[in-house]
């Protein structure tokens, strides 16, 4: 699979693009360089002429300065304006896109610490610094963040999202070539940021599904789900949310991907953000007629096991697809 690896180049301007939104940000960025870089040199070239035809002494024409010109003021004014409005909405069409997750996005779970990246697919297998993904087909990523702010960037797929503690963020993309290219960490995490660094591997599908199947283990790694299970037993979740609990917290079977009425009268949909507020910081919202009883899981459960737990919610919830 090798054959157009994307390791190893010479001096590049840019690194070949290799994902299905890469063409339209190379396209933004050389126009918005080549709209600066025209302006940069204008300015520079009558900064020089204007100091040449100027300078003390020279016998320039100063009679009859014009002390305003209102036609040149609004086209000054206007013109940029319209340019800017313009490459906005190009870009913010491109970023509302990007932001647009397809339904069939194969999810990977992404936990970013002190210096690695943890990944894990939705059969359970798990890689560390590497990523595997099929050609032509999105992927989803769902990062989180054990401890600092990291940034998952990877250069050849014109791709960067901070990692940010507390929340999950989401990332998707299409690879487009076959390869292998580079993972950055491109926010300053610490004393080994630099050394932050993984490699996407991009395969053609059979060999995907092969690698898929082929985990360490000899029926490969307990899914996510199964894993979320035994942090449910762990943590004695049923001991309330169970249908014979006598606290008569909400059952958690059917939720997922349901909406929950919040009080004061807020409707929110029981996703992975609002599941995993609810477990770290039940607090701030809480469930319409129930007394909040829930207490903080802040610091007990990492943001793997947090990753699994919402997985096992996903495949006794309502909405089992993917994320
Ligand atoms: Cu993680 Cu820099």
């Amino acid at each position: 699979m090798n054959e157009t690896s994307g390791t190893a180049p010479g001096f590049e301007l840019l690194t070949r693009a290799a994902s299905s939104i890469a063409g339209r940000t190379d396209a933004l960025f050389l126009t918005m360089l080549a709209i600066c870089g025209t302006m940069a040199l204008a300015l520079a070239l009558l900064i020089v002429w204007f100091s040449v035809r100027y300078r003390d002494g020279a016998h320039a024409d100063r009679s009859d300065p014009p002390s305003h010109a209102n036609g040149l003021e609004a086209a000054w004014t206007i013109a940029p304006m319209l340019l800017f409005i313009g490459i906005f909405a190009w870009a913010a069409h491109d970023y509302i896109d990007e932001r647009r997750v397809p339904a069939e996005a194969l999810p990977v779970y992404v936990v970013a610490k002190q210096w690695m990246w943890r990944l894990q697919h939705g059969n359970g297998r798990q890689e560390i610094n590497e990523l595997h993904v099929p050609i032509d087909r999105p992927v989803v990523l769902v990062l989180a963040s054990q401890d600092v702010i990291h940034s998952f960037f990877v250069p050849a797929f014109r791709l960067k999202q901070d990692v940010v503690p507390g929340r999950y963020t989401r990332l998707w993309f299409t690879a487009t070539r076959l390869g292998d290219f580079r993972i950055l960490c491109s926010e300053y995490c610490g004393t080994q940021h630099s050394g932050m660094l993984g490699h996407v591997i991009v395969m053609r599908d059979a060999d995907y599904a092969q690698w898929l199947a082929s985990g360490p283990a000899p029926h490969g790694d307990p899914t996510p789900a199964r894993l979320g299970e035994a942090v449910y037993r762990r943590l004695a979740c049923a001991s309330c949310h169970g249908a014979d609990s006598s606290v008569h917290a909400p059952p958690l079977h059917g939720l997922y991907g349901r909406v929950v009425a919040l009080d004061g009268g807020e409707r929110v949909l029981a996703d992975d953000e609002y599941l995993r507020e609810s477990i770290v910081a039940p607090k701030r919202r809480t469930v319409a007629g129930q007394p909040a009883l829930m207490p903080s899981y802040r610091g007990q459960v990492g943001e793997e096991d947090l990753q699994n737990l919402i997985a096992y919610l996903r495949s006794i919830g309502a909405d089992k697809g993917p994320p």
